[in-house]
């Protein structure tokens, strides 16, 4: 049987998107299905990526309301469509204690730089990315992490490197994560649900081909532009 999942998201909801584009398949014997998707308000994109995919939506307000509220009406909408894990993409609020406790370990997001860098409070969308290239990083790349009671800090699950090319804009080095956060997210809900192991050595082996030996001096020193 397949694993109930929801999606929390607030914005345009392309990360949903992968989501569901992977998991609910027709006629495939996912492991997952996305049930539900939660927003924070309604005309979201992601609410209209729902219906168009027949998943059953709904807004929970959050703004100007106390969290027990929100934590109740929230729990109580998982609990009637038999969710098992939550996938958070793009939401932008902080998630009640009393939701983030009962789906301990089976709640995760995904958050658009290596964490714990460029992560926390404030640090969504382009500023991210801007603080990327502010800082000068040579590489970006999402990460998939459980969630906690804080922003952005619990157990990374999967990360993926991306390269900051000369002449990025935030825009430009937005669209080159989010391209791998499709292919990542996905797969590192799956693994989660299924339980998979990471293979250190496939990962090393998929980021720069050189799982048992560092990259040879030649390779640095030409990346580093000094041959
Ligand atoms: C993504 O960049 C994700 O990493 C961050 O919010 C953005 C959501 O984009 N948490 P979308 O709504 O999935 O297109």
């Amino acid at each position: 049987m397949s694993a109930r999942v929801a999606v929390f998201a607030s914005g345009g909801g392309s990360n949903l998107q992968a989501l569901v584009d992977h998991f609910n398949r027709p006629g495939a014997a996912a492991p997952a299905r996305v049930e539900l998707v939660i927003g924070d308000r309604p005309g979201a994109g992601a609410l209209e990526r729902a219906a168009r995919a027949g998943i059953e939506s709904r807004v929970i307000e959050v703004a100007g309301r106390p969290e027990e509220d929100v934590a109740r009406e929230t729990l109580a909408a998982l609990e009637r469509a038999g969710i098992r894990f939550v996938a958070l993409a793009g939401y932008l609020r902080r998630v009640p204690a009393d939701v983030v406790r009962a789906y301990h370990g089976r709640m995760t997001n995904i958050h658009p730089a290596l964490l714990p860098a460029f992560g926390g409070k404030g640090m969504y969308g382009m500023r991210v990315h801007r603080a990327v290239l502010d800082a000068g990083c040579k590489v970006t790349g999402p990460t998939v992490h459980l969630v906690d009671e804080e922003y952005d800090t619990g157990p990374i699950i999967a990360q993926w490197p991306v390269p900051v090319l000369p002449g990025d804009t935030p825009e430009t080095l937005a669209a080159r994560v989010l391209r791998v956060e499709h292919r990542l997210y996905p797969a590192a809900l799956e693994a989660l649900i299924v339980g998979a192991e990471p293979d250190a050595a496939a990962m090393a082996a998929a980021f720069c081909g050189c799982e048992t030996e560092p990259p040879a001096p030649e390779e640095i020193r030409r990346a580093l532009g000094l041959d």
